[in-house]
């Protein structure tokens, strides 16, 4: 339990975007690293477009990265072989956010589930079939839907099948892009209470990817906030919505109900002006700064890196809080009325046991 089965490092993925007459140069995914263990799900949060989906293709292996090194279980994968990369691609499962686009209405569940196993030749089909039948089960349906087609099944019925299929090859690992986003609040629930028993179940490590941070707070042991393709602050679940530390992640959980009244009644919206950045023209700097509430001199001019702190026991390690550097700007409520400018982060105040909190701002840091 809790082995690390998959380490990514300095992730990189960037594509070429033609723009008029000239081919420009997007950065999809920048340097991103992070570990995942069995067992535990680390979940990966950010505004659309900054690299959520791009980062699960890499994982996947559907899509090579430019720079960086991802190692499953023992195997780097950039110097793979061919046969290696069979083996590891059975270990790393995706599920997408449309349970239907990703099945094929004209095949049955039944052949559906077994496809991922039908080249393998220490596999009979009798053996496959029974494997499909057990799983329908674990996911809560019946043998006889398998001989049904996917329109006979509702949006949370086909994503438990996608779940079914993308389990049947036995992997460690199951990245999950959006999969509740598509499915009504109830049973939102219902899936995601599937996905936990199954994690415990099978020791499966998820790499959740969602937009919905109350999703996150149910389901995720540590989350990892990115914008624009890099990597802003990463924790444990409570450290990370106790205590968020960089603005934007503030900002991301100031926008997000909280089910805890008396943090609910304290809560003060944080409105960040303007939209993302192009891509393809990020801001120089800190990528955020033209929206962050608590920018200064520094932060247009000099990117910053990724800090990391080592909470320890039980309280985390006292810091000294943040300064605010001059704040530059008052939020508004949705009524319209002013509400005061944000605070500077505070240093972390609780923890899980020996945790990790990596931030990359320069208020945070300037603060130490
Ligand atoms: N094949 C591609 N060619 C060019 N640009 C791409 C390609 N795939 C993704 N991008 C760009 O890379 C950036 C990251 O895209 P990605 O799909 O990873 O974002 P995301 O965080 O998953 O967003 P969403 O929450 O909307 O799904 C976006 O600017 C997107 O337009
Ligand atoms: S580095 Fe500056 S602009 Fe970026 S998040 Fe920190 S304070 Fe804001
Ligand atoms: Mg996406």
């Amino acid at each position: 339990m809790d082995s690390v089965v998959l380490q990514a490092e300095n992730l990189s993925r960037r594509y070429a975007v033609r723009s008029g007459l000239r081919t420009e140069t997007l950065h999809a995914v920048r340097e991103v690293s992070f570990s995942l263990k069995s067992g535990r799900t680390l979940a990966v949060v950010g505004e659309s477009g900054c690299g959520k989906s791009t980062l699960a293709r890499m994982v996947t292996m559907i899509e090579h990265p430019d720079a960086g090194a991802l190692t499953i279980g023992d195997t780097n994968l950039m110097t793979a072989t061919a046969a290696q990369r069979r083996t590891l691609r059975s270990q790393v499962q995706i599920v997408f956010q449309n349970p239907y686009g990703s099945l094929n209405p004209r095949q049955k569940i039944f052949a559906a589930l077994e496809e991922p196993l039908r080249y393998r030749d220490d596999i009979s089909a009798s053996e496959r079939r029974k494997r499909a039948t057990e799983m329908l089960a674990q996911v809560g349906l019946r043998p006889e839907h398998g001989d049904r087609y996917p329109h006979m099944f509702s949006g949370g019925q086909r994503q438990r099948i996608a779940i079914a299929r993308a389990l049947m090859p036995e992997p460690q690992i199951l990245v999950l892009d959006e999969p509740v986003s598509a499915l009504d609040v109830s049973v939102q629930a219902q899936v995601l209470n599937l996905l936990a028993d199954l994690r415990k179940q099978f020791s499966l490590a998820y790499l959740f990817i969602s937009h919905d941070l109350s999703v996150v707070r149910h389901i995720a042991d540590e989350v990892l906030v990115m914008y624009m393709g890099r990597v802003q602050e990463q924790a444990d679940k409570h450290t990370l919505f106790d205590n968020p530390r960089h603005p934007y992640t503030r900002a991301l959980l100031s926008a997000t109900p909280n089910p805890d009244p008396a943090v609910r009644e304290d809560k003060r919206r944080i409105l960040l002006k303007g939209e993302t950045p192009s891509p393809m023209a990020p801001p120089s700097g800190c990528t955020f700064h033209p929206r962050c509430p608590l920018a200064f001199a520094r932060c247009s001019g000099e990117s910053p890196v990724l800090l990391e702190q080592t909470q320890q026991g039980g309280q985390g390690q006292a810091t000294e809080a943040v300064q605010a550097p001059q704040s530059t700007q008052s939020t508004q409520t949705p009524q319209g009325g002013q509400e005061q400018a944000p605070q500077a982060p505070q240093a972390p105040q609780t923890g899980t046991g020996m945790a990790s909190h990596a931030v990359a701002c320069h208020a945070v840091e300037e603060s130490r």
